[in-house]
């Protein structure tokens, strides 16, 4: 056995050893890493390790937390797509063996994943908006499809939405058992992965639901921003941070040598290797305990695959430094959050509908969508993560509502702009929705600093 096998097969048994016998208890912190108290690590591959998100049974989870008087009242939930194929081949390797079809004897495995597939086989374009009907509802291909959803895709997703059901329904009882269409906002971009992911979230969390009662909207944009997309400050911030990404990697000689290396392994020129975007892929082979490509030449090493993991996470460090994303991410993330807003003051005011809304997305989606709330800590967004907004009210002044933000399980309303100082002036463990709401319709747009207060301003006046 290689030096690289031996370190995926002890970097595999992590979650495996501390769910069996507990290890020690920095060990078992480690597995579910509070996004916020904890900085960023700087190991590479523990960092890779955590993006795979590999299921096991050790899940803490904050969802639903609340003082006895406090009533659930809605809930939304921002997922990206669960683990996938690469999207990109590295050019002249052998592309990594996985199959996507689902079954009960590989791992990972859920008890739910027989009856979710044959749930799915019952489904009819009916419940899906066009061009959505035409997508294939579970992953399908012996050899999987380039970005197509895995059999651990489907898991993570299985058990989100069972997490979901035993915390918000059996608990909170979000839902009566007669719940009706109008109570579910269904929303997926229009890849299999997207749909597939939304589609065994709420299998876990409604299984056996009526298919004649759900109904999946499409979204064309990965920002959801619907109406709302066209908005020219919001690409000004995105050219000048990938102008900072493009200098901070010419700065990078360790991430230099590893791309030469690279290129002579699989024999293309140097330029051609980084636009084949190679970390993609041995994401897959590093998520999936595969060996990383061979050629005549030699191979692909877990150094380079080191060299690129440690450019990501220092990219990541200047880009918070650095206000561009921020200001990508402000324009970005508002009309998403707009309507996130205002499905929550319709529920606020005693309307049944859309109580639990579910975004089906991409990591270009939650991130965004983390730096506009100021989660500058969190990390980016793994596989099958899940962003939620609660709303609550309080039983014993039913006019406040109040909101909880879960990133990953792991409780961070207080870690957003919004409420990042209300936990000392407030005697309530969550945000007042009115903090929410003024956030996000007027001081997340002037914190662009152009002097704009509305949306449609914002995105035609220079800011910082
Ligand atoms: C990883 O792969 C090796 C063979 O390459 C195998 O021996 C080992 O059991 C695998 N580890 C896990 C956790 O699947
Ligand atoms: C924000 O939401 C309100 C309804 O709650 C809507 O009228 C308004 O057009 C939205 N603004 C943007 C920029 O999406």
């Amino acid at each position: 056995m290689d030096a690289l096998t031996a370190l995926l097969l002890l970097v595999h048994l992590i979650p495996v050893s501390v769910a069996k016998n507990g290890v020690s208890s920095k060990s078992r912190k480690r597995i579910m890493p509070d996004p916020v108290t904890e900085p960023p690590g700087m190991d590479p591959l523990y960092e890779a390790l955590l993006y795979c998100n590999i299921p096991s049974v050790a899940e803490r989870s904050m969802e639903g937390h609340a003082p006895h008087h406090f009533k659930l009242v809605s809930v939304h939930v921002f997922i990206r797509h669960g683990d996938r194929y690469p999207l990109y081949v590295i050019p002249k390797t052998k592309r990594p063996e996985i199959d996507c079809t689902l079954v009960a004897n590989r791992k990972p495995y859920h008890p739910k994943l027989e009856a979710f597939v044959s749930h799915m086989s019952k489904g009819s374009g009916a419940s899906f908006e066009s061009p959505l009907h035409s997508l294939p509802l579970f992953p399908n291909h012996p050899l999987c499809e380039m970005g197509e959803l895995t059999q651990t895709g489907v898991v993570q997703h299985l058990q989100n939405g069972q997490l979901l059901r035993d915390i918000y329904l059996k608990k909170h009882q979000l839902l009566p058992s007669d719940w009706s269409p109008d109570q579910l906002y269904l929303e997926t971009t229009g890849k299999s992965r997207t749909l597939q992911s939304g589609l065994a979230l709420l299998y876990g969390f409604l299984p056996d639901f009526d298919w004649k009662k759900v109904y999946f909207r499409h979204q064309p944009s990965a920002l959801f921003c619907s109406g709302s997309c066209y908005c020219p400050m919001r690409n000004h911030y995105l050219e000048k941070e990938q102008r900072r990404q493009y200098l901070l990697r010419l700065k990078n000689g360790q991430l230099e040598r590893a791309y030469g290396e690279m290129a002579k392994v699989v024999d293309i020129p140097t330029k051609q290797l980084r636009a084949a975007n190679p970390i993609d892929s041995l994401l897959c082979h590093f998520c999936h305990n595969l060996s990383f490509p061979c050629t005549g030449n030699g191979c692909i090493d877990m150094e380079h695959f080191k060299a690129i993991k440690t450019h990501q996470m220092e990219d990541e460090r200047e880009r918070r430094e650095k206000k561009l994303y921020l200001g990508y991410a402000l324009l970005g993330a508002h009309p998403i959050l707009n309507q996130t807003v205002g499905r929550m003051l319709r529920a606020a005011e005693g309307r049944s509908e859309e109580v639990f809304a579910l975004y089906s997305a991409h990591d270009v989606t939650l991130s965004p969508v983390l730096s506009a709330l100021g989660l500058t800590e969190a990390r980016f967004p793994r596989f099958a993560a899940r962003l939620i907004f609660e709303l609550w009210q309080d039983r014993d002044e039913p006019r406040e509502h109040a909101v909880r933000v879960l990133y990953n399980g792991v409780d961070v309303t207080f870690h957003t702009s919004f409420c990042q100082d209300h936990r000392r002036r407030w005697p309530k463990p969550m945000c007042p929705l009115d903090n929410l709401v003024r956030f996000v319709r007027r001081d997340m747009l002037v914190a662009l600093g152009s002097g704009s207060t509305n949306y449609y301003d914002a995105c035609h006046r220079k800011g910082f």
